[in-house]
């Protein structure tokens, strides 16, 4: 099993990265009561070996943005790799609408590059494919940035294969990133698509939002490694594929320090096998 992940010459990450999105949290508008605590569930990351980070304009919206920035900031040696999304509009908690307008696309791309700190994006993924935009504006617009020395990989968000191998057509795609965990596998296509063309294969809900971690079969696999159910949740989607790079999000530093000694665990093959049956 690799424990890396290699984008291009000058870019290989660590696998096990982690997600900003539970900072504010799904659902949560505005800054969190605690902002140094979510700084700190960063730089916890990153003083451990995390240099893989995934957000979006839409966290917070722009708050998990500007933790992250305050953590890099703190921590100007880490060499992290940020990849954030643009291409949601958010008009209160829960109301998420795919935009994929190129102005709109341009705007939150230089919105990005502010909150974030930085002079580019090393991935910058299309948070979801806007239907109502042909997929060609989109995705040029991004090749545009990305020749603009503004973008270094694009990446997409919750799409099929017919999608990636459509936008792949027009640039180059370095990532997708799908709903994916032990307990929703529906998207194995996109998964063995991925892995077939070494595409980064993110799988958002890794844990499934904390609900596998009550699950017995988990919980009896889990104590036979004297490891907690999220690290073995996380140890199997690492053996699952060399392409995944988990993003798994907590706003607890203990919690974020356990999902990093997740990836140490090195599953049997037939605990592998009994917890892919969980969703067969
Ligand atoms: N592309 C998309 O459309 C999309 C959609 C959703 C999410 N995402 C990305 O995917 C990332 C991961 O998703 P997520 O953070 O929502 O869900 P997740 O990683 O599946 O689960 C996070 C939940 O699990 C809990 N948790 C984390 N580590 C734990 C541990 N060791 N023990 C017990 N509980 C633990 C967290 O609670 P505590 O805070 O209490 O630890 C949190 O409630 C996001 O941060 C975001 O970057 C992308």
């Amino acid at each position: 099993m690799e424990k890396t992940f290699k984008f291009d010459d000058e870019l290989t990450v660590n696998r096990l990265g982690y997600g900003t999105m539970q900072l504010t949290g799904d659902g949560v508008w505005g800054p969190v009561a605690d902002p140094d605590n979510a700084v700190k569930v960063i730089e916890t990351a990153i003083d451990h070996g995390v240099n893989f980070i995934d957000t979006a304009d839409a966290y917070g919206p722009f708050y998990a943005n500007l933790y992250l920035r305050q953590a890099l900031q703190n921590r100007p040696d880490s060499h992290v790799m940020v990849a954030t999304k643009v291409g949601q509009t958010r008009q209160g908690p829960n109301l998420w609408t795919p935009t994929g307008v190129p102005a709109y696309l341009r705007q939150q791309v230089e919105l990005n590059l502010f909150t974030l700190g930085l002079d580019h994006l090393d991935l910058l993924q299309l948070h979801r494919i806007d239907p109502n935009v042909p997929l060609a504006d989109q995705i040029g617009e991004l090749k545009a940035l990305q020749d603009e020395g503004k973008i270094k990989h694009i990446g997409l968000s919750q799409v099929s294969v017919d999608q990636l191998k459509a936008a792949e057509k027009i640039a180059p795609i370095a990532s997708v990133q799908n709903m994916y965990n032990l307990s929703n596998r529906q998207d194995e296509d996109v998964l063995n698509y991925a892995d077939a063309h070494h595409i980064a294969f993110i799988p958002w809900f890794p844990l499934a939002t904390g609900q596998l971690i009550d699950n017995p079969t988990l919980t009896t696999i889990a104590q036979t490694y004297d490891a907690s159910p999220a690290q073995i949740a996380l140890a199997w989607l690492l053996k699952r594929s060399d392409v995944i790079l988990p993003i798994p999000g907590t706003k607890s530093s203990e919690h974020e320090l356990q999902n990093i000694h997740g990836q140490d665990i090195d599953l049997s093959q037939a605990d592998f096998d009994a917890l892919k049956a969980l969703a067969d």
